[in-house]
């Protein structure tokens, strides 16, 4: 059965937002004026994104965050790690506010502490070479720090080239978590090649080894955490081949969250910024499939009609999570401030924002 991919996707757009609440918003807004700041990523809905201060990726957003230091609370219009890393970087004096609390990242979900201290010792245990430790930005703030207290990084997908090439000026293996497809993709554009990478498994049932025997860590030079994200790990192969029958000289450009497969397909990848600034950059009656979260590639087909944009899945790859972020929880965060209330208010403790800010400046530092 033959599937139309660019008319499906653009069906399944944002609610319209309810009456009335675009002026409680504005009032709100007004009533507060400069001691609030609202932050949001390129994943959050247009209902949401109208009312943002600055919007950007990952990295953008940590600068943003950085430099903040006169308004009273940061509303961050994207997911936990996000609002957590802002927290971080931001001073004490200025509170950062998630506005709905089930705006997680399955992805960051996929590596907690534990395993990671476990992953640590194991891979210890298996080689006497210095291991770096990189944290993508989608994990905890504990998984943070733990990267301060090891002499790692954090990186995002902007800069995650810099921050690998930068870990093996100090060491000898690096173990990169929790996307497997980011630290692949990285690697292997670097010219590491897969035969030395290896796969560490936090719920391998065996041993507790991870899936691997020692032999097989000393061997490799890149450890990958088993771990992905749910968004764009629906992007398939066999979807870029579709849309390049389909649609002779479309371009496929992809975030370096997709699969190997299908980044080895792609055109071009890059980061939620790189996909953005590419279409912008490009002539019109250019043609592009993008794999990544759907909010943003509506965005672009609709800010660019000179152009054919498309989701690369012959479905809405969605953020579900992102999506919780609703223009009713913005306006009761808004709200409650105004009445002199605050709730959702996100704090990192003290000893563990002190290690992550030693691997997130090194992040700060990096851009491809
Ligand atoms: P960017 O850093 O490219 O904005 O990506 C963040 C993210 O969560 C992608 O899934
Ligand atoms: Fe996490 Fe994936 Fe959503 Fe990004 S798109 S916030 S990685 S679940």
């Amino acid at each position: 059965m033959s599937i139309d991919l660019p008319t499906i996707a653009p069906l399944i757009g944002n609610d319209p937002i309810a009456p009335g609440l675009r002026d409680r918003i504005s009032a709100a807004r007004e009533a507060l004026g400069k001691r609030v700041l609202i932050l949001g990523h390129h994943y959050q809905r247009d209902d949401v994104m109208e009312f943002t201060d600055a919007r950007g990726d990952s990295l953008d957003l940590s600068m943003r965050a950085s430099r903040t230091k006169d308004v009273e609370h940061v509303i961050f219009c994207g997911v936990h790690f996000m609002a957590e890393t802002a927290d971080i970087l931001t001073p004490d004096s200025v509170k950062v506010i998630l506005p709905d609390m089930r705006a997680g990242c399955s992805m960051a979900d996929m590596a907690d502490i534990d395993q990671v201290e476990h992953a640590w010792d194991v891979l210890c245990d298996a080689t006497s070479e210095k291991i770096i430790p990189v944290t993508y930005i989608n994990s905890t703030a504990a998984l943070k720090a733990f990267c301060g207290r090891h002499d790692g990084a954090v990186c995002t997908s902007s800069n995650a080239r810099s921050v690998v090439t930068w870990a093996f000026q100090h060491g000898k293996k690096l173990l990169f978590f929790p996307d497997q497809h980011l630290g692949r993709n990285t690697c292997h554009a670097l010219g590491i090649p897969l035969d030395e990478m290896v796969m560490y498994d936090p719920h391998d049932p065996h041993e507790k080894s991870g899936g691997n025997d020692a032999e097989a860590y000393a061997r490799s030079r890149v450890i990958l955490w088993r771990g992905h994200c749910s968004v764009h790990q629906n992007f398939m192969p066999s979807h870029p081949d579709v849309m390049r029958a389909r649609y002779p000289g479309i371009r496929i450009l992809v975030h370096p969250e997709c699969q190997f497969e299908v980044v080895q397909k792609a055109d071009l990848v890059g980061s939620t910024r790189f996909i953005i600034e590419t279409v912008k950059a490009a002539p019109a009656g250019s043609k592009w499939a993008i794999g990544t979260e759907h909010h943003l590639v509506n965005r672009l087909k609709n800010e660019h009609p000179e152009q054919f944009v498309s989701t690369l899945a012959p479905f809405a790859c969605q953020c579900s999570t992102m999506f919780r972020i609703s223009p009713e929880a913005l306006c009761a965060r808004l709200e409650e401030l105004v009445a002199g209330k605050e709730s959702n208010v996100i704090r990192v403790d003290g000893d563990t924002a002190h290690w992550a800010t030693i691997a997130l400046n090194r992040m700060l530092d990096m851009r491809d």
